[in-house]
């Protein structure tokens, strides 16, 4: 889905974001663990503004992992109820001129666990802002980097293609991503947990102990500060 038609924005950082902690937000106020995930959405739409008014140019968000299937059904259907809200956010991303794409095991492939609903709802968003010109933010659902790296793979072997960078990067889910340049982490955990591992080789990594559901317009400011720093 990712690679087709549009050209991609020329201008602006990669930005992506691992966005964790909502459990331990809503545990802290005494709240459901679902209660976390709604503030999650949230301070997502939110950043999604705010990245969008501060010039960056990609956006790519670690929505639900390949391995968050195993979480108890109740919570999983809540986080896809909270991407079909977060795909409807129309109006906002067209305001702020934001593009919409997808990252994830490709819905007629094998191991696919999207639901309908919410390929539905991933296809109408796309659609829906197709014509804006600035930010690209990209949905990783049920996405994993082993799987689309072995998928890569997989391909360029079946395609008769050598093993190459290039020709791997050429199979990605959406080779249109540029290099990651800032990976942000919340909640405190220093891991990368199969998010844009082919990336993100040469991406600063900026951990915070701020919950997801707390990152506002001042942590984001703090994270893109790293950019501006001369390399070692
Ligand atoms: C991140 O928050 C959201 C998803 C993984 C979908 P968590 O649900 O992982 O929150 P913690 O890590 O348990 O606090
Ligand atoms: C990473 O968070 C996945 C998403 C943010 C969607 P997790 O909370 O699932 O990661 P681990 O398993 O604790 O590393
Ligand atoms: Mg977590």
């Amino acid at each position: 889905m990712g690679s087709s038609g549009v050209a991609p924005p020329t201008v602006g950082p990669h930005l992506a974001c691992i966005m964790d902690g909502n459990g331990r937000w809503a545990k802290r106020r005494g709240l459901p663990r679902t209660a976390g995930h709604t503030a999650g959405e949230e301070a997502l739409a939110m950043t999604v503004r705010n990245a969008a008014q501060r010039g960056v140019g990609w956006l790519t968000v670690f929505g639900f992992s390949t391995e968050n299937w195993v979480r108890p059904a109740s919570e999983v259907r809540h986080i896809l109820d909270l991407h079909r809200k977060l795909f409807g956010r129309i109006k906002d991303l067209n305001d702020n001129n934001v593009r919409v794409n997808w990252i994830g095991r490709p819905f007629d492939e094998p191991g696919s666990r999207t639901p309908n609903a919410i390929q539905k709802a991933i296809a109408q968003a796309i659609d829906d802002t197709k014509h804006n010109t600035g930010m690209m933010l990209t949905v990783a659902f049920d996405y994993g980097s082993r799987a689309e790296i072995t998928r890569a793979a997989r391909r360029a072997a079946e395609h008769n293609e050598p093993i190459s960078v290039a020709t791997l990067a050429a199979e990605l889910y959406d080779s249109r991503l540029p290099p990651v340049d800032l990976l942000v982490r919340t909640s405190g955990e220093s891991r990368i947990s199969n998010f844009l591992l082919w990336q993100s080789t040469s991406a600063r990594v900026y951990f915070t102990d701020c919950s997801w559901p707390d990152f506002d317009a001042q942590q984001l400011d703090q994270a893109l500060a790293l950019l501006r720093r001369s390399p070692a």
